[in-house]
């Protein structure tokens, strides 16, 4: 660390946030990216008019308090107002929940791999960070999430689809967990990508909240409402829970655009939800041709999905991706490919055809 100024010395610590690359471009091919499991569909009807109509004062600053945006969640979730607590993005509301908990001797526990935002809030908190290894299908190991609970443990991050393995946590399984979890520990279930979950296990974290009061939902505008660039999710937590997040979330931080663009997709959500239903179709009959082919791909309830491979084989198959301009995500243990447009996922498809062809190649000459 520099000692030219007063830095924190826990700036050196943090884990990277690595962004979902730009995709390579390739002569006569249309660039794709499906690194960042961004919502490919154009935007509702509607919700550009709301963007345009919000935008219209830019000299002023935006309601702090997000009063309609609040309430219609509110009624639309059946919670109090008090209990919605919105932010720039679920990114904000994870943020704010690292802030009221974690700080030097306190621990956070979660599964990994997960979000990557987590072991970064947990580092930037000066918290001890607790990352408990998915099982070999991608779900959340409840025993070893338990198992790393003690004394010091102010916060839990549960993601439910999860983020980039792809399973839903089951409601027995949630409902398993929060019983064995202190109370007074803080459960945040990231329910970043809900809307694409189509198992009839996948967990409804709406119908968890009213039993548990300690669990806090994480929700966001990004994915299935299409609205990542305008920066816009909540929380939805008990009262005493919500009072502390307000406390620490930046005031204005949800922008007028944000706001009205948020409250019409919600006014919408019906369009939303069958929408996201397509996705979810497309991400299943993608998923079924990468096995089908050999991979190992674990049930994805996202708008992605997961392929394990060994560091190599990830790296080859990233590039042999960019190749073809399409852009995906490689993390440790394999690829994420985002749901996209078919030409994109057609591109994706060849490159996996032929990577199986040489797999079988490699093994049959060993
Ligand atoms: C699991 C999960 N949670 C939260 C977020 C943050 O979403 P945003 O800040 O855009 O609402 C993401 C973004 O990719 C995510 O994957």
């Amino acid at each position: 660390m520099s000692n030219r100024f007063r830095l924190r010395e826990a700036l050196s610590q943090f884990p990277p946030y690595v962004p979902g690359k730009p995709p390579v471009q390739a002569p006569g091919l249309t660039p794709f990216k499906l690194s960042s499991n961004e919502n490919h569909l154009p935007p509702l009807p509607g919700v550009l008019d709301a963007v345009t109509d919000g935008g219209q004062i830019p000299a002023n600053y935006p309601d702090p308090k997000s009063t309609k945006l609040v309430a219609d969640l509110a009624d639309h979730l059946g919670v109090e107002p008090a209990e919605v607590v919105p932010g720039a993005g679920a990114s904000e509301v994870l943020s704010a929940l690292t802030n009221i908990t974690l700080e030097a001797g306190t621990s956070v526990v979660y599964p990994w791999p997960s979000f990557e935002m987590y072991p970064i809030l947990a580092v930037a908190r000066g918290a001890e960070k607790r990352a408990v290894p998915t099982l070999p299908d991608g779900r959340h190991d409840f025993q070893g999430l338990l198992s790393e609970i003690d004394q010091t443990t102010r916060l839990v991050l549960l993601c439910s689809p999860n983020n980039p393995t792809g399973p839903a946590i089951t409601s027995e399984e949630l409902d398993g967990f929060l019983a064995e979890v202190p109370a007074d520990v803080i459960v945040a279930l990231d329910e970043a990508y809900f809307e694409f979950a189509t198992g009839a296990e996948a967990v409804d974290g709406l119908a968890a909240y009213r039993k548990h009061p300690n669990l806090v939902l994480v929700r966001t505008f990004s994915k299935a409402h299409g609205l990542a660039g305008l920066r816009v999710g909540y929380g939805v937590a008990d009262e005493t829970i919500a009072t502390a997040l307000r406390q620490v979330i930046a005031p204005f931080s949800v922008t007028a655009v944000a706001q009205a663009a948020a409250a019409e997709s919600l006014g919408r959500v019906g369009e939303v939800l069958v929408r996201a239903k397509q996705v979810a179709a497309d991400r299943d009959r993608f998923a079924a041709d990468l096995r089908e082919l050999g991979f190992d791909v674990p049930d994805s309830e996202g708008n992605y999905v997961w392929v394990a491979l060994d560091p190599e084989e990830a790296v080859a198959f990233e590039g042999a991706c960019a190749e073809v301009a399409v852009a995906i995500r490689r993390l440790t243990g394999g690829v994420r490919i985002s749901i996209g447009p078919d030409e994109a996922l057609d591109r994706v498809r060849t490159v996996a055809a032929t990577f199986a062809a040489e797999r079988r190649d490699r093994s049959a000459q060993a």
